[in-house]
């Protein structure tokens, strides 16, 4: 982890991480297993799922790209971790396709939910792999971010389109069909019997600071890292940050 907290990327994934080895240790504690059932969908190039692995989990990795499966299993076998990573092609809309349904203790939709057709249909798919109060972690785009950063960077058209849109696209030819707030998230979850544990803003610094003021100061890094964590918790922080990290366990 020392490591992850040096680069700008890990800034970006901090809150993230807390939140998932928090659901972690407490799924493990429950269960009574240390060794957990992990699936990531839309996990990509395995950013997520070959860490998870490296602390010992069984991670299945369902994705529609094969370059990025292709990439995944090139780093799952870097790790050594290539008889804990599964890698399947497949729609994170119709994940029961694919997986045994009941059979995972955390399933990870992160930066999904934005890009699939149906999200509610989709996040019935995660909650019919989850065992019994599986847990859930949700990370989607925050549509308020999307109009704050537009305005900040002078693009003042494609901020009030975000903030007029219902959802929260930047024109009508964003490549990202959907944003969410945080209640929108909610009701997703809880029409899939998804009931929400926490939530917190994800990056509502780290992509306001400016490129090189991190690499400067190595110091830096961790101290963005502890306030980026501290203001992922505060109500007007978290409605502006970049992502939004929702937890949630099937009920
Ligand atoms: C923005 S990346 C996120 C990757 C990873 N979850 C992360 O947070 O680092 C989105 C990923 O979702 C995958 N994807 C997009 N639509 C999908 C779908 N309908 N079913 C499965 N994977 C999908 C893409 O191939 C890509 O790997």
């Amino acid at each position: 982890m020392a490591d992850r907290l040096r680069t700008r990327g890990s800034v970006r994934t901090a809150v993230v991480w807390r939140g998932v080895r928090s659901i972690l240790a407490e799924l493990a504690s429950e269960t009574g297993r240390e060794q957990l059932d992990v699936l990531d969908a839309g996990g990509g190039t395995g950013g997520f799922s070959v860490p998870l692995a490296e602390l010992g989990h069984r991670v299945t990795v369902v994705d529609a790209s094969p370059d990025s499966l292709a990439a995944l299993e090139r780093r799952a076998a870097d790790a050594g971790v290539t008889e804990r990573v599964r890698s399947v092609q497949g729609d994170a809309a119709s994940l029961l396709d694919v997986v045994t349904g009941s059979s995972f203790d955390l399933v990870l939709l992160h930066s999904v939910l934005e890009v699939v057709d149906d999200p509610a249909a989709a996040l019935a798919g995660v909650s019919a792999t989850l065992r019994p109060r599986g847990a859930v972690s949700v990370v989607a785009a925050n549509r308020l971010a999307a109009v704050l950063h537009r305005a900040a960077s002078g693009r003042f058209d494609e901020a009030l389109h975000a903030l007029r849109d219902p959802h929260g696209r930047y024109s009508p030819t964003d490549p990202a069909p959907r944003r969410f707030v945080l209640s929108e998230l909610e009701a997703l979850l809880a029409a899939a019997d998804l009931a929400t544990v926490t939530a917190h803003g994800s990056r509502v610094f780290a992509d306001l600071v400016p490129g090189g003021s991190l690499d400067a100061d190595p110091s830096a890094v961790e101290a963005l890292v502890a306030l980026e964590i501290e203001a992922s918790e505060v109500p007007a922080f978290r409605d502006v940050a970049t992502q939004l990290h929702v937890i949630a366990r099937r009920r």
